[in-house]
């Protein structure tokens, strides 16, 4: 047995860059790791398993039909708090994102739930290619780390992005993926996504716009820091996450039951749904002639966040989302703290959405606030970046 985040697995890929990974394994060492070091076929062409032997000071298994008894593969799996692959090939980033199995890596990638970062290194047209840049982004999607390629001479006389980076940018991507793949290790999150619907009769509906990548990012990101999530998702078209305890709602009530049943055993609550305010008075089981649909009655539908936050425990965090229409930043500043009071908020991430901004994109702009008046400002940048930074507050707040 090892220290929780102290055993690492170096998968190596077939590139000439393999050589680095050498260092990288040292570096590691220095570090603290245990390392464990599994090479594809193709890379022993670059640099043979007696020198990963050598330096690691462990057995290498290269092959699913070597140490068959102690099934190497899921035994890897398992005892591996983190798996770094570098360098990722071309082909490997391909099989990785079919999900194929047809060697020991990439059984051992399938068969574990610890946190991955992949290195990709390649010649820049291989990196820049439509097939590869599509398998990065499924990869990303399904919550591996990329450490992007660094820019500059390759192994002939070509230049461009592809090489194997910086080995302190990999120690930092490591450093980073142990301390947070723990920091909310035993917490319950509970976390709503998308859009509630409210139906006027069994064709139309009131609706809007949220897709759900916040939630579902935020809900990969707590996981992936050790957390229990509950996932309460409302119309999101997001394939669902492995692992992740997910309900799926349609309307404002239906979410409001489920999380009063959650909420009380949950140490944090983070509301990135985007519910309806209104519903329809009278819903018609029957489709409604357009004659008819000039005046659709409709009431108010309970504010969930604020009623949960009146029965809140100590010791639980309460996040909250804002969406306005103003580009103006004190504006938004104001109705982002008038919202984090009215609500009994301990955070709030307020941003504009207007124009469609935000809505359905992978990337987000805003505020934090936070029940200390503290006010970050959050530059364009990724939603699974914004869930981590999220996150570090939230885990502050949780003490
Ligand atoms: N929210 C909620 N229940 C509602 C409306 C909103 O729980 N009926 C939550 C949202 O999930 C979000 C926060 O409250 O986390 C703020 O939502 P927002 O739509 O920005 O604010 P509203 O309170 O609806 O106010 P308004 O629409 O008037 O700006």
């Amino acid at each position: 047995m090892f220290p929780r985040g102290r055993k690492l697995l170096l998968g190596v890929a077939g590139g000439i860059s393999a050589y680095k990974s050498c260092d990288l394994l040292r570096r590691l060492q220095d570090e603290g790791f245990i390392v464990d070091v599994v090479p594809t076929a193709a890379s022993l062409n670059f640099v043979g398993k007696a020198t990963w032997e050598a330096l690691s000071g462990r057995n290498v298994v290269t092959d699913l039909w070597s140490d068959v008894t102690n099934v190497p593969h899921i035994s890897l799996a398992k005892e591996s708090d983190l798996i770094v692959i570098a360098p990722a090939t071309a082909d490997l980033l391909a099989k990785l994102a079919a999900g194929r199995a047809d060697d020991l890596l990439t059984n051992i990638v399938l068969a574990s739930t610890s946190p991955k970062i992949l290195v990709p290194a390649m010649h820049p047209e291989m990196w820049s290619n439509a097939a590869t840049v599509e398998n990065v982004k499924v990869l990303k999607e399904r919550g591996f780390f990329v450490v992007e390629p660094a820019e500059g001479r390759m192994t002939g006389s070509d230049f461009g992005v592809g090489r194997y980076p910086d080995t302190v940018k990999i120690i930092e991507a490591v450093n980073k993926s142990i301390q947070q793949s723990a920091d909310l290790t035993g917490k319950r999150i509970l976390i709503t996504a998308g859009g509630t619907r409210e139906p006027i009769d069994p064709i139309r509906f009131i609706g809007n716009r949220s897709s759900g990548k916040q939630g579902f990012a935020l809900a990969m990101a707590a996981a992936s820091r050790g957390a229990q999530v509950h996932l309460v998702t409302a119309n999101t078209d997001l394939p669902i996450i492995e692992g992740i305890t997910t309900t799926a709602v349609e309307t404002a009530e239906q979410m409001a039951a489920v999380l009063a049943v959650e909420f009380p055993h949950c140490d944090a609550l983070i509301m990135s749904a985007a519910v309806a305010d209104a519903k329809v008075l009278n819903y018609s089981d029957i489709k409604i002639k357009k004659e008819s649909l000039g005046t659709v009655e409709l009431d108010k539908n309970p504010d969930i966040l604020k009623s949960l936050s009146q029965s809140k425990k100590a010791g639980q965090v309460i996040v909250g989302f804002a969406a306005e229409t103003s580009s103006n930043e004190s504006a938004l500043e104001k109705s982002g703290f008038d919202k984090l009071s009215s609500k009994s908020l301990d955070i709030i991430y307020v941003n504009n959405v207007s124009g469609g901004a935000i809505f359905g994109s992978d990337k987000t702009e805003g505020l934090i606030i936070d029940n200390q008046k503290n006010v970050i400002k959050v530059p364009e940048i990724s939603k699974d970046t914004l869930s981590d930074i999220l996150l570090d507050q939230l885990v502050s707040k949780l003490g």
